[in-house]
């Protein structure tokens, strides 16, 4: 396509229409406007020139939004169609914190690649993902998408999902444009509430939360979203330094940028734009290309290029970003790329697609607590599945498109999928709301478990209390859930307890009483018979925790890349040590860590072994490490490698990741697992904000978080 021609073609409305994005209720009519489109106060000539879409159900109404837009657009230019695709489409896996913690990139390009495929059947041309906010606060609703607490960890995923997604090419049938978000810091919102103001250090942004982002644009991204939040006191929709400095002169990104939903307009609840108008100049002039649901763009543009206030050039290079990503997609060949609910219908819970949500179901899935009991026996008689979640369906997580509750299995499903024989028994016991405070179920459930020769306790947060909008003020189990596991386990001591949530909690009141925990996060359409799977020992639970869980909410934020302090705890944990930081009523240190996560098998770290104690600029020193499979089953393993920088001008992290690799041994067997450290993996944002790295001696650990497993150091030279 003619770009070019096609812009100069265009009047100034038609432009400004296509950086408008309407929702799917918009459309659909091309006669007689109603709904929306009528209360915008919108004519037929209006909706003619809108660019792209939010939302859509499946193909056919897809399709036919289209049709009766091209019937009505003058240049006919399609629509871009867009959508949230965050853990799956209709097969539905793993919420983004679960899924990666199965460190597997491997596995989490899969995810998405079942994802764009099904997506793409179902008409949608965009998603909005990756999501890769880097998160420390459990209370925050939105860590349930996330990549979690680590920027290498964020990183890696942020791309994996952007490659997956888009393939080598967006306009194939099997693939979407990604558009990563929310552009920046939107996780570091003070106390953990959603859209909550953000204050935070140049050093602190650009070490930690910037470098998800980049390597999201480095794998290709098409589509960039700025963030709700205000940071540092500048909304992310209106700042310079983000949108232009860093994003454009820094890092050169010149793909397309939208708002998040109605930001354009909230920069008057923000108080950084006295009106409408003003917040269109302020998000048009750092380069926000496309507005979402609200009418600053359509209503004042137009006047503020008369006023000479944006440019002509200005607009046409914003309406550009949208046409090229149109014809990127082929739109222009095929407005409705490919778009097939019959070969949607083939694929939606399809058993392959099945296959896959299932093993990142396990894969994600981290057992935290393990008395022994675990896992259990297939030759039992009778086992008792109590507590909120026994029976619950809605255990696919909060983001899920067009996944349905009633296509997922259950915990009770999956028991009796693969144990046809075995007698089950269950009961809810109890609720999982704030209020449910009824503990009139309790004597059932006791009596289900007294007589069981197994107990499975599913207990957790229901699916709404995390998400959009749904901070926590605290991180307990809800209602009287606590009192529940404690009360079953003290009647039955072979027990699993299963928590369903879809953020960290803090288990420490159940931590004692129960004799093992397996954390299922939401797992999913398949979640019921990957858990059941795994209780039974026909997989080896192998996932790690992506964010740090707290011992109780007062020690949120928290996580393991913390900074040194002059002052530290020099106990292990708990013990007050005056004059050091910490607390005196739960210490400092976590209940769980990053990067932790129990095997049904055990693996000995034997040695790590440096090529080299001395690196240079240019050279790399070779880090081998030995890892056997001491146990009695075969099992994966996270080798993760930490490094901390001993003295440098301006304070480091205690440690940092700095790679990981997942490896897979037999019972019994043993391997190398080589690591290679070059000088940039060293670098980091100094005194003087430059990002470099200084000479000295580093150490360098396998283990997690504060656990060492086998540590040696060298020095780098310059
Ligand atoms: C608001 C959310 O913050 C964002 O993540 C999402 O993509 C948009 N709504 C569109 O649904």
């Amino acid at each position: 396509m003619d770009l070019n021609a096609l812009l100069k073609q265009m009047t100034r409305e038609e432009k400004i229409g296509q950086l408008i994005q309407l929702s799917a209720d918009f459309f659909g009519n091309s006669t007689e406007l109603t709904g929306p489109a009528q209360s915008w106060g919108l004519s037929v000539k209006q909706l003619s020139t809108i660019g792209t879409c939010i939302g859509g159900a499946d193909a056919a109404s897809i399709r036919k939004i289209q049709e009766e837009h091209l019937k009505i657009d003058r240049n006919k230019i399609p629509l871009i169609f867009m959508r949230d695709i965050i853990h799956g489409y209709r097969t539905i896996y793993p919420i983004g914190l679960g899924l990666v913690g199965s460190f597997d990139p491997e596995l989490v390009g899969e995810c998405t690649e079942m994802a764009a495929k099904e997506a793409a059947a179902g008409g949608l041309h965009l998603t909005f993902a990756p999501m890769v906010d880097l998160v420390r606060d459990a209370r925050w609703g939105r860590v349930m998408e996330s990549c979690g607490e680590d920027p290498l960890l964020a990183s890696t995923m942020g791309a994996a999902q952007v490659k997956a997604f888009q393939g080598d090419d967006i306009s194939s049938r099997d693939h979407l444009a990604a558009c990563v978000k929310h552009f920046a810091a939107y996780g570091a919102g003070e106390s953990g509430r959603d859209y909550n103001s953000v204050e935070i250090s140049e050093r602190t942004l650009r070490q930690f939360y910037l470098p998800s982002y980049k390597a999201c644009i480095d794998a290709g991204v098409k589509m960039l979203m700025p963030s709700f939040n205000d940071m540092n006191g500048i909304p992310s929709t209106a700042n310079p330094f983000l949108m232009q400095q860093v994003l454009r002169d820094e890092w050169g990104y010149d793909g397309a940028v939208i708002s998040d939903w109605a930001a354009v307009k909230e920069l008057i609840k923000h108080g950084v734009a006295a009106d409408l108008k003003e917040a269109a100049r302020l998000a048009f002039e750092n380069g926000c290309h496309i507005e979402m649901l609200s009418d600053a763009y359509y209503k004042h543009l137009s006047e503020l290029i008369d006023d000479g206030v944006i440019s002509e050039e200005a607009l046409d290079d914003a309406v550009m970003h949208v046409l090229r990503l149109k014809d990127e997609l082929g739109l222009f060949e095929d407005p409705f790329h490919q778009a097939d609910d019959a070969r949607g219908r083939d694929m939606y819970l399809s058993p392959e697609h099945r296959a896959i949500a299932r093993k990142a179901s396990a894969e994600s899935a981290v057992l935290l607590k393990n008395d022994g009991v675990l896992p259990f026996s297939e030759k039992i008689k009778k086992i008792a599945i109590v507590g909120p979640f026994a029976t619950e369906k809605a255990i696919i997580g909060p983001w899920s498109a067009l996944g349905k509750i009633e296509e997922s299995v259950s915990i009770a499903e999956g028991v009796r999928n693969l144990l046809p024989d075995v007698k089950i028994r269950t009961s809810r016991g109890c609720g999982y709301l704030y209020d449910d405070t009824d503990l009139s179920g309790f004597a059932d459930a006791i009596d289900a478990a007294k007589y069981s020769d197994a107990v499975i306790v599913c207990v957790g947060e229901p699916q709404h209390y995390s998400g959009e909008g749904n901070s926590r003020g605290t991180l307990c189990l809800p209602g009287v859930q606590e009192a529940f596991v404690k009360k079953i386990t003290s009647v039955n001591k072979n027990c699993a307890v299963v928590v369903f949530s879809g953020r960290p909690l803090a288990l420490t009141d159940i931590y004692d009483a129960a004799p093992s925990i397996l954390q299922a996060w939401f797992p999913g359409s398949e979640g019921g018979n990957a858990i059941a799977e795994l209780l039974f020992g026909r997989s080896n639970p192998c996932g790690k925790l992506a964010m740090t869980f707290p011992k109780t909410v007062g020690q949120c934020p928290i996580y393991y890349n913390r900074m040194l302090t002059g002052r530290p705890k020099k106990t292990p944990d708990g013990v007050y040590q005056p004059f050091s930081s910490g607390y005196l009523d739960c210490g400092s240190l976590p209940l769980f860590y990053f990067g932790e996560g129990l095997s049904y098998t055990t693996f000995e770290y034997q040695s790590m072994t440096l090529d080299s104690h001395e690196l240079d600029e240019s050279g790399s020193i070779k880090v081998t490490v030995s890892l056997k499979n001491t146990g009695e089953r075969s099992g994966k393993e996270v080798v993760q490698l930490y490094l901390r920088d001993e003295a440098s001008s301006a304070v480091r992290p205690i440690q940092e990741l700095i790679a990981f690799k997942k490896v897979s041994l037999e019972a019994g067997e043993a391997v190398d697992v080589t690591f290679e450290i070059t000088e940039p993996m060293l670098r980091f944002w100094n005194a003087q904000n430059e990002y470099i790295s200084e000479a000295g001696r580093f150490t360098l650990f396998v283990g997690y978080a504060d656990h060492r497993y086998i540590e040696d150091s060298f020095t780098l030279i310059k």
